[in-house]
């Protein structure tokens, strides 16, 4: 922070909320609040205006378990070394006009008539960064109930154990505020647990943190006894197993169970050796619970357009691109992604700052030549696109549809949700697509028409084709971006021209290039296969596969299980009929205002 703090090309906004974020890659535009910190920044940090204040709150930095003053700051290496006031605290801005610290400040710091002000600066490109939450393990273990109170939280010890912590780096049982003699750690708490309220999934951090804390405690007390309850050590890599080995060299027990808690902070367990049978008790001193973090993306999805995961986190754009969000300009890097530990923040850190850098080497931003066109004479302004689009490239402004070209990544879904046909992908508009399916069709009989992905699916053809693999000259390959980009109206196309067998193909689900925009296929499909059987139509004709670019063999299997089955004339016939009614659209005139 200090070195951030102190970089040139580097401004640090403190006490700032972003309130708004709209525009593209190299065109942000960023709508700040600011909080007034009542401290100028000729503040020198003496600490005569702290000696003054005598209005005291709790301190949620050392985890409400000290005291704090209205002015103070957060943690002694806080950037910048300003000291802040807490309006919500300091009676100057309620009933009593306090002016104490401003009276005392003789560098004349304090500027009390400080107001909050709204200030919008423009940028190319943002990196959201903002951490986790700890997990509230109220009720769990008896914490927070006054008849456990030697039951702390990680949180709790690691800042018992800071020299600037509420006990000044002394470990004590609050209840005593002696040393304790023996010390018990519960992992997971709240954490991998499909129980409601709790967090399903690993938080990464806190079998090494409480690693770290029992080496740290057996050096202060190399006889404190010490057992970890545990649900299987997660450690990484060779530097974590190492600690663990060296904590159990130390004597620490790492016993596999989860303990219940009784009265006198007596922990039930079972015997790992003996099974559940055998329920042993243990009376400890101290009662550490190893909690878990939660995301705190939320809000930030909301003002970046960006879509959050099933747990949360804000949705990497895919594997290999960890911290990019699927809008162009927009990073992410830390925990905000998913559960990481310092190092891997870090790491992100300089990725994330890597991919920022890449626009700033250039006077102009590359873009894809595939992105979604509108026709403004069709485009009714029914926001049904906006909201299918999982990139934030189209927004309905003045009842019509927006395009941000930069944002877009032309992956055609929006194309699907468009009734009034007034949106096309350049390159893959469906005037081409069909010509493409026209030529395939000329000669219908025996054809087997494959819709693949250009990322997936069609390397995987490419595959079988370079590894020699045979399949079925009557296979005609469509590519697209990305299999969303098939609509209905494609597929009956293609029947109506008398295709036999229709296969639609893309990434596995979670790798497709355009977030779960497979999963919008897999609906589509589906529903039509449904269709296809109400009218009579053997679904089999439409098959919906997943390849990767590896699965070659996979490929050629799906093409010979398709030839395999048998379509005779009368029934292509019968479905070319069918489909090749004209399509019944609603054709409503976009409303001229
Ligand atoms: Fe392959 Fe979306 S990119 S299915």
């Amino acid at each position: 922070m200090v070195d951030v703090g102190r970089h040139p090309n580097i401004e640090l906004l403190t006490m700032c909320e972003v309130v708004k974020v709209k525009g593209y890659v190299g065109s942000f535009e960023v709508t700040l609040r600011k909080h007034p910190r009542y401290v100028t920044e000729d503040c020198t940090f003496c600490g005569e205006c702290l000696e003054r204040c005598n209005v005291f709150t709790e301190d949620a930095f050392n985890v409400n378990r000290a005291l704090r003053k209205a002015i103070y700051t957060p943690f002694l290496q806080s950037v910048p070394r300003q000291y802040v006031i807490d309006d919500k605290v300091c009676i100057h801005f309620s009933e009593e006009a306090c002016q104490k610290c401003w009276e005392d400040c003789k560098k004349h710091a304090i500027d009390l008539s400080q107001t909050v002000e709204e200030e919008t600066v423009r940028i190319g490109a943002v990196i959201a960064s903002t951490g986790v939450k700890p997990y509230d393990p109220t009720g769990l273990y008896g914490y927070g109930d006054s008849r456990f109170p030697d039951v702390i939280t990680s949180m709790e010890l690691e800042r018992m154990m800071s020299p600037e912590g509420p006990t000044k780096g002394e470990i004590i049982r609050p209840s005593t505020r002696q040393a304790p003699g023996s010390v018990a750690f519960i992992q997971c708490v709240g954490s991998r647990s499909e129980k409601e309220g709790e967090l399903p999934y690993c938080s990464k951090l806190c079998c090494p943190n409480t690693i770290k804390n029992t080496l740290l405690l057996k050096d202060r007390f190399p006889e404190l006894e010490i057992c970890v309850f545990h649900n299987n050590i997660r450690t990484s890599g060779n530097r974590q197993e190492r600690m663990f080995l060296e904590a159990r060299k130390q004597g620490v027990v790492f016993i596999s169970s989860f303990p219940e808690m009784s009265q006198d902070h007596i922990l039930i367990f079972s015997d790992p050796l003996l099974g559940d049978e055998r329920l042993m008790k243990k009376q400890f001193d101290l009662v550490v619970l190893a909690i878990g973090i939660r995301p705190t993306a939320s809000e930030m999805s909301e003002l970046l357009g960006v879509p959050l995961g099933k747990r949360g986190f804000i949705k990497e754009d895919s594997q290999l691109a960890p911290t990019s969000t699927p809008t162009t300009g927009i990073y992410f890097a830390g925990a905000v992604g998913s559960p990481a530990d310092v190092k891997q923040c870090i790491e992100q850190a300089g990725s994330a700052a890597m991919q920022v850098s890449k626009h700033f080497q250039r006077d102009t931003a590359k873009l894809s030549p595939n992105i979604a066109k509108l026709d403004l004479e069709k485009c009714t302004g029914c926001g049904k696109c906006s909201n299918q689009c999982l990139f934030g490239a189209v927004r309905v402004e003045d009842k019509v549809a927006v395009i941000t070209g930069a944002a877009c990544r032309g992956c055609g879904n929006c194309i699907n949700a468009c009734e009034f046909d007034a949106i096309s992908i350049s390159n893959y508009g469906e005037e081409q697509l069909r010509a493409q399916l026209r030529a395939a069709l000329r000669e219908p009989e025996d054809k087997i028409v494959v819709f693949a992905c250009h990322w997936c699916s069609y390397a995987g053809a490419d595959f079988a084709g370079t590894s020699r693999l045979q399949y079925s000259p009557n296979v005609r390959i469509i590519k697209t971006m990305c299999s969303c980009r098939v609509t209905v109206d494609l597929i009956t196309y293609a029947f109506a021209l008398g295709a036999p067998k229709v296969m639609v193909s893309g990434c596995h689900p979670g790798d497709c290039h355009y977030l779960d925009n497979n999963m919008f296929t897999k609906r589509r499909v589906l529903k039509f296969k449904e269709e296809l059987a109400s009218k009579g139509i053997n679904p089999e004709r439409l098959m919906l596969k997943w390849v990767s670019a590896a699965e070659g063999q996979r490929f050629v299997r799906a093409v010979q299980e398709m030839e395999q089955l048998r379509v005779d004339e009368d029934e292509t016939e019968m479905t070319k009929m069918i489909f090749s009614e004209p399509k019944k659209r609603r054709l409503k005139k976009r409303v001229m205002k």
